[in-house]
């Protein structure tokens, strides 16, 4: 397969770096695991595991007794063998647990995580990082949500140990971050302040996390991945690139048809007949200045055909991240059942995806697709009993005593409520968490009867996706999909857009 040199030259503060012209988004939670980054990056684009929630991934791999191998070929390449042990007697079935049996229940990620926590972090980040980078000797970068703060530190360890190019991070401001990643490239201490509802001065919100107390032997330096924040307004941008504590090194730009959580409209909420929140002109992102900026950018939603790309590359882009034709691709995390059964709504014209802006207990609209049988269906929400026991969104609130309590709007809403939060802020809500992880297969069994199920997120590209489908094939690859958006990129003036990808 021809693909064009992926990696563009561009000139940046100064240094030269190369840039690839495509990033698979970084789907969480697992639908962008290491089998897709790996297939993307061995085309030579970037490929990105998604870090979201990979220690309840990595601790459900090994009870279900790791087929393939795969984390076990991590945990022996993980340069803290002691560590990896641990992880591994503690979560491996041989053979795999009952399917009736639950998965064991973790501790829940809070500001001062248990060292058993940080490990599982540490290890889960490193293994998904190191098979990505397995077969090639391409970039690999992982996505985080800034929300999920108190898994930075850890995570991010991790991530850098098995050697991260990039770290790409939306859903909050993260203008602490690059300190992070300096931090680590020499094995040092770090910190990260973390947002705690209600908090006053004199309160201790920052988390520390220093690699010393984990490290089983002396390491050299790191590689310093690139930063790349996700924003979707110029202001954003810009405040990332005035702001941040340390080097940025480009920026994706995320509109509202994207995949996922999106950012709420600007203003005072309007919504839809259908219910969604209507966006309007101040939502709109002025590419133009975006280029005077001085970073690379990459242009995302909606960016998935070569038409796109194009255009993308003709406005001043380094390229685009694309994410939901990615995750139709084989090697995406998502359950074959459900691409199938929307592939072939896509196929019939009848797929759908609803901005949902009461879904995710973030309060951010949260893209669903709907499929019968999973949480876009009414009926099957009712028939849930609210739970929250893998608790990536909870928000950290100062309690009445001076310390730190945790609530999810999508918990029991007497709990919630018992917590401080309003009950109007419970309507709606849906379990993202455990409704993601079921997506991608390893949903959690209650009672030994009742099963989690699947709150499947795409972006409005979903209703397109059939057009990576080869005559008489009713599936595709992640190289289909490059090849795809590459085509015309051999047309002189594509070409050289390719080529010469320049922000001086
Ligand atoms: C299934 C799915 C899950 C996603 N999860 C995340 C996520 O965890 N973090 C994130 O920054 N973006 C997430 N996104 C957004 C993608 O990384 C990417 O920016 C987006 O999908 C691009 O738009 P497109 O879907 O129209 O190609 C997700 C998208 C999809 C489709």
């Amino acid at each position: 397969m021809k693909y064009l040199s992926s990696m563009s030259e561009s000139a940046t503060n100064g240094h030269t770096t190369s840039n690839p012209v495509i990033i698979q988004g970084g789907m969480g939670a697992g639908v962008s695991n290491w089998r897709l980054a790996q297939a993307v990056s061995r085309t030579g684009q970037l490929g990105l595991v998604s870090g979201t929630a990979l220690d309840p991934i990595l601790a459900r791999r090994l009870q279900d007794g790791d087929p393939g191998g795969h984390m076990r070929r991590g945990l022996d390449a993980f340069p803290f063998p002691a560590m990896a042990e641990r992880i591994w007697q503690k979560y491996y079935i041989a053979g795999g647990k009952e399917e009736r049996t639950p998965y064991l229940t973790l501790p829940l990620l809070q500001k001062d995580n248990t060292r058993e926590l940080n490990e599982l972090c540490i290890v889960a980040n490193f293994v998904e990082v190191y098979l990505a980078r397995q077969g090639h000797s391409n970039p690999v970068g992982i996505n985080y949500l800034e929300k999920i703060q108190t898994a930075h530190l850890s995570c991010i360890y991790g991530a850098m140990l098995a050697g991260v190019e990039y770290v790409v991070m939306g859903a909050g401001i993260p203008l602490k971050i690059p300190g992070v990643l300096d931090r680590y490239a020499n094995h040092e201490a770090a910190e990260y302040a973390i947002h705690i509802h209600g908090s006053q001065e004199g309160d201790d919100v920052t988390m520390h996390l220093d690699p010393r107390e984990y490290m089983e032997c002396d390491l050299g330096p790191l590689t310093r991945p690139k930063f790349l924040p996700i924003v979707s307004s110029n202001t954003l941008a810009t405040t990332m690139l005035k702001k941040a504590n340390g080097r940025v090194d480009g920026l994706v730009i995320e509109t509202r048809t994207a995949g996922g959580h999106n950012a709420p409209p600007r203003g005072k909420p309007v919504f839809s007949e259908i219910g969604e929140p209507v966006y309007g002109e101040r939502d709109t992102i002025d590419i133009a200045k975006l280029c005077e900026l001085g970073v690379p950018f990459w242009l995302a939603g909606g960016y998935g055909s070569p038409q796109m790309l194009r255009q993308a590359l003709a406005q001043g882009a380094a390229g685009v991240q694309v994410g939901t034709a990615f995750e139709f691709a084989n090697e995406s995390g998502l359950r074959p059942e459900y691409k199938q059964r929307l592939m072939t709504k896509a196929i019939a014209g009848e797929a759908s995806v609803f901005t949902d802006p009461r879904a995710s207990p973030t309060g951010f609209p949260f893209k669903v697709a709907q499929l019968d049988g999973t949480c876009s269906e009414a009926e099957v929400v009712a028939d849930r009993p609210r739970i929250c026991d893998l608790g990536f969104l909870r928000e950290p609130y100062r309690t009445e005593d001076g310390g730190i309590g945790y609530r999810c709007a999508s918990e029991p809403v007497t709990l919630f409520v018992a917590k401080g939060g309003k009950v109007e802020d419970t309507v709606g809500r849906k379990c993202v968490c455990n409704g993601l992880l079921a997506n991608i297969g390893y949903k959690q069994v209650r009672n030994g009867k009742r099963e989690e199920y699947g709150l499947i997120t795409a972006g409005d590209d979903l209703v397109a996706v059939p057009r990576f489908l080869q005559p008489g094939r009713s599936e595709y690859s992640a190289a289909d999909v490059i090849s795809h958006l590459l085509t015309g990129c051999d047309e002189p003036q594509v070409k050289e857009a390719c080529d010469d990808v320049c922000f001086a």
